[in-house]
């Protein structure tokens, strides 16, 4: 279909879930894609069966952003799209959240991000055009108990999502949030509690699979959503309704 044609893209945390999802529908649809991860082996096996060109980054690494970014815009003149999905997941209440795993979290979830936009801001403004797409939560759009510092990070995420779209409208970039219910994923599969389960109180009554929300964010990242900007977009099979 094409919906992606000549558009270079950079997924972080691309190695499997949703970013592998997401790196091999762009490929389908015509991008060429930059997968980043700091799972290499799994990271490499993903590039190679989808198409796309691996790299490490750990996304609390400014330096390696610069450098990899830097790679990107050599080698094609530009970088069209940043889908900022790496993240990780930890269970503790506000109590039992030591100060320790908070930093981790805030660390990769939302430092992560920021450095992601910041990185690709500069060649975006240059070009006139760009499209970022923050993976943010459910647990980014209402207090959800148990998970402390990853709502924290996922509000983060959220809220920043909305001041970038602010500062660079006018020059042509685009800024969004994904916020997923329940995605069936390593992620997910910490959550002690069956799928089946869980799926209880989705009024769908299923837990949804990665591509559901990749073809989200090929929305996002496409021309297809030229004038959404600053917005979140929900894919939880209405878990938020209720
Ligand atoms: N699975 C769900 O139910 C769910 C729900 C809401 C939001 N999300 C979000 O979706 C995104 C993708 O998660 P997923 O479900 O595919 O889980 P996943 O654990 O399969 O994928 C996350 C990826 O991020 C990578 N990663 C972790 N730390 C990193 C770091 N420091 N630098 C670079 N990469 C790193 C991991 O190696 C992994 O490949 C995450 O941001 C997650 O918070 C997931």
């Amino acid at each position: 279909m094409d919906r992606l044609k000549n558009k270079i893209c950079l997924i972080t945390g691309a190695a499997r879930g949703q970013g592998a999802e997401e790196a091999d529908l762009f490929i389908k649809e015509g991008a060429t894609v930059w997968l980043t991860d700091v799972l290499d082996d799994e990271g490499e096996a993903t590039a190679k069966r989808v198409g796309g060109t691996y790299r490490h980054l750990d996304v609390r690494d400014a330096e390696g952003w610069k450098t990899l970014v830097a790679e990107i815009t050599k080698t094609h003149g530009r970088i069209d799209v940043l889908i900022n999905n790496a993240g990780i997941f930890r269970t503790n209440s506000m109590r039992k959240t030591s100060l320790e795993e908070y930093q981790l979290v805030m660390d990769i979830n939302a430092t992560g991000t920021f450095l992601g936009m910041q990185t690709v801001a500069e060649p975006m403004r240059d070009a006139g055009s760009g499209s970022i797409v923050n993976i943010s939560s459910l647990a980014g759009l209402q207090g959800t108990a148990g998970t402390f510092a990853y709502g924290a990070s996922k509000w983060a995420v959220r809220g920043m999502t909305k001041t970038a779209a602010i500062e660079l409208g006018r020059r042509g970039v685009r800024v969004n949030s994904i916020h997923p219910g329940l995605i069936e994923t390593d992620m997910m599969r910490q959550i002690p509690t069956e799928p089946e389960r869980m799926a209880r109180g989705v009024p769908l009554g299923r837990v949804a699979q990665s591509s559901e929300v990749a073809a989200l964010a090929l929305y996002l990242a496409s021309d297809d959503s030229s004038y959404s900007t600053g917005s979140e977009f929900v894919v939880d099979g209405g878990l938020q309704a209720g």
